[in-house]
């Protein structure tokens, strides 16, 4: 089976290890184990792990983590819930069960790119609803309405959205929903970002408003245990589930029960993390603005949730060759727009370390500055 290169994973794993100051980061700053242990209030919690049985487990996912995981969404069952190896895993996992050969696809775009290459790899359709600037990097939703016309299987977004860090409310959720509703389709709703809003409000998950809803969900991102490796995919369509169920027989068997044990602490705690992770996206998010107010040649739609922003830049470079500078000369790493397919952007990532950030992009400005070059954009 042929699958394009994932563009944003081959240009990470090149360059992330050698630089000096990492700002394309899109988790927010990672755990160390004893802080978390020390967050929850837990730090013995290793010790009791010791007579744990290192057997498969549950195969469906540790049942006090599914329930605990359901817990999260209004009325849903645990049987509505299967751990998985990430988000990707559980990605990977819906397009396997529910994709045929000539589905129908919608895709919102530029997106994760495992949400587009993927269903076309299994031989769908896929139809991209692109994303504009002039818009907010919010769907129009008329376009994807034609785009369904005509039945699809699934309509794919990604809410809060990475690149732009877009937030699409509770209105367009359900005006979604009714869209996927008239064409057949599913809606394949990856909340890998959830909980991250930049202002006050608060955002539901599909689930919660669209019974046609399958959501996606892990521990990296919002919750800062990327290590874990652990995510979960779940709905209220007892038919999905089987499909999930029966197709994940073949690539899972089962999640670690280790791990699972630490993620049941993460989410019984889910509250702490949140409010620590708001606290340094928001701080971070300042650091940022103040820097693409006081750069000419930058400009963007400010994030509203989530870590990342997708700004543009008005010079006469590639992306790839802007970033492959900024890299060599600086030692700075942001994600140039060329890996979502979209010249004249960048992705910058503003869950890390603020300090980090602060030095990276004054190290950006210098760049910036030394670049000759008059705006082509
Ligand atoms: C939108 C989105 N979905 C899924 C993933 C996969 O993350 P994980 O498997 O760590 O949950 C990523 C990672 O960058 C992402 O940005």
């Amino acid at each position: 089976m042929r699958v394009d290169p994932f563009l944003v994973e081959r240009f990470m794993g090149k360059y992330e290890h050698q630089v000096e100051l990492n700002l394309a980061e899109t988790c927010v700053k990672p755990f160390r184990l004893g802080e978390f242990l020390r967050l929850v209030g837990r730090e013995d919690y290793l010790n009791e792990l010791m007579d744990l049985p290192l057997t498969y487990g549950h195969v469906e996912g540790l049942p006090e983590l599914r329930e605990r995981i359901a817990g999260l969404y209004r009325d849903l069952s645990p049987d509505g819930v299967l751990v998985t190896r990430g988000a990707i895993d559980a990605n990977f996992l819906a397009f396997f069960s529910l994709v045929e050969p000539g589905d129908r696809i919608v895709s919102i775009f530029p997106a994760y790119q495992q949400l587009y290459s993927l269903p076309k790899a299994f031989g769908a359709e896929v139809r991209l609803l692109h994303l504009r600037e002039s818009e907010d990097w919010l769907p129009d939703l008329d376009r994807l309405s034609r785009l369904a016309d005509g039945g699809a299987r699934l309509l794919v977004v990604n809410n809060p959205h990475n690149p732009t860090g877009a937030l699409l409310e509770e209105s367009h959720l359900r005006a979604i929903c009714d869209i996927a509703g008239d064409a057949g389709a599913y809606v394949l709703a990856d909340e890998s970002y959830h909980g991250l809003e930049l202002g006050e409000e608060r955002v539901p998950s599909m689930l919660d408003v669209c019974d046609r809803a399958i959501v996606t969900r892990s521990f990296s991102k919002s919750l800062s245990l990327t290590g874990l490796r652990l995510g979960w995919i779940a709905t209220r369509d007892e038919g999905v589930m089987e499909e999930l169920m029966g197709h994940r027989d073949y690539t899972t068997i089962s999640a670690s029960i280790l791990l699972e044990h630490l993620a049941l602490l993460a989410i019984e705690n889910i509250e702490r993390i949140y409010e620590r992770n708001r606290g340094i996206v928001r701080e971070n998010l300042e650091v940022v603005r103040e820097w693409v107010e006081s750069e000419p040649s930058v400009d963007w739609v400010p994030p509203r949730a989530g870590t990342v922003a997708f700004p543009s830049y008005s010079l006469d470079l590639p992306s790839e060759e802007l970033a492959l500078r900024l890299i060599r000369e600086k030692g700075v790493f942001v994600v140039p727009g060329c890996c979502f397919e979209m010249e004249g952007h960048f992705r910058i990532g503003f869950g890390g370390d603020g300090n980090e950030l602060r030095e990276g992009l004054a190290r950006f400005s210098d760049l910036l500055s030394s670049i000759q070059g008059g705006p082509v954009i």
